[in-house]
């Protein structure tokens, strides 16, 4: 039995960071914002109904997303100046953006948490194809990332198969030459006077392009996972950043949790979570998304 509870909260993420308990702090921060698109986004819940930027044949309203790129930094400073007071000092916090607004965000976040707290960022290719007939259209997102405070090392584990990717082909073909007793093919490198063996079916380290997490296995109503709430992200790209950037037993944050991706999978993975959203329909579908894989949590509202 564990000795937290999971907390699933329906108000404005920085209202709701100042009403948690004072002793709640946050090991690992996921935030999947509006992206400034324009639209109200909408819901499809029966087939036939459409998903996304609101049209005749959508469902329900989810949010909106209709402020420019100024007022939606503008909020996600304020948000993120609470969130931050409430992270550990070795917490790391992943902002999810697009094209829009990631590079007004990167500098709020710089302004915010200081230039040296920056700890990279992943480039992820959900694989939706290009659109528009001129240039080249924007097939990707940015999810950057941040340690709580300068200069504090974040904890990052990187063996779990889901943070390494194969080795290329060339390397296979020119270092990986060696057969140990079990047939296992490897190189050895010598660093600094120290032998490393490397084995080719390990793989190496994930690198910061990920385009191997579709992200149609969250939209699809052939999935499991799909809930028809919009914008919705798939379950392996947050597992992915859930296993490196916490351990069990660690408080996830999602504050502007959604349809609750992040919530399902620090759960699954022995994490405690905290989930907040402004939308009554985001908490409705988290609830029950959480109930239906037998995920209890304290519901609360402001
Ligand atoms: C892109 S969606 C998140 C999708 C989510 N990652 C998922 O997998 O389903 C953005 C969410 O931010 C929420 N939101 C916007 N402003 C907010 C605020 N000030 N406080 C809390 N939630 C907010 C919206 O209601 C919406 O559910």
């Amino acid at each position: 039995m564990t000795a937290y509870e999971h907390e699933l909260w329906h108000g404005d993420a920085a209202a709701v960071c100042d009403a948690l308990a004072s002793d709640v702090r946050f090991d690992l921060v996921y935030l999947d914002p509006p992206y400034s698109v324009g639209a109200t986004m909408a819901m499809r819940e029966k087939s036939g109904e459409a998903r996304g930027r609101r049209r005749p044949t959508s469902g329900r309203d989810a949010y909106t997303d209709t402020g420019d790129v100024d007022a939606l930094v503008a909020m996600l400073s304020r948000v993120l100046e609470r969130v931050r007071s409430r992270m550990t000092d070795d917490a790391a916090l992943y902002l999810h953006m697009d094209w829009r607004a990631v590079h007004e965000a990167k500098i709020a976040l710089d302004r915010l948490f200081g230039k040296r707290a920056y700890a990279g960022e992943v480039v992820w290719q959900p694989g939706n194809g290009s659109r528009g007939a001129r240039g080249f259209s924007v097939t990707h997102q940015t999810i950057l990332i941040y340690a709580a405070r300068e200069k504090k090392r974040l904890r990052f584990a990187v063996n779990h198969p889901l943070l390494r990717e194969p080795f290329a082909e060339t390397s296979l073909a020119m270092h990986f030459t060696n057969l140990d007793d079990s047939g296992r093919r490897y190189r050895e490198r010598t660093i600094a006077g120290k032998a490393y063996r490397y084995y080719a079916d390990e793989g190496r380290r994930l690198g910061s392009v990920w385009s191997d997490i579709p992200g149609m296995v969250a939209n699809t109503p052939l999935r499991a996972e799909a809930t028809g709430y919009p914008t919705q992200k798939p379950e392996k790209l947050l597992e992915r950043i859930v296993r490196a950037s916490s351990v069990e037993g660690d408080t996830v944050c999602d504050p502007m949790c959604g349809s609750g991706t992040t919530l399902t999978v620090a759960a699954r993975l022995g994490r405690r979570f905290i989930g907040i959203d402004a939308s009554d329909v985001a908490i409705e579908t988290s609830r029950a998304r959480l109930a239906g894989l037998g995920i209890e949590a304290r519901l609360a509202a402001l």
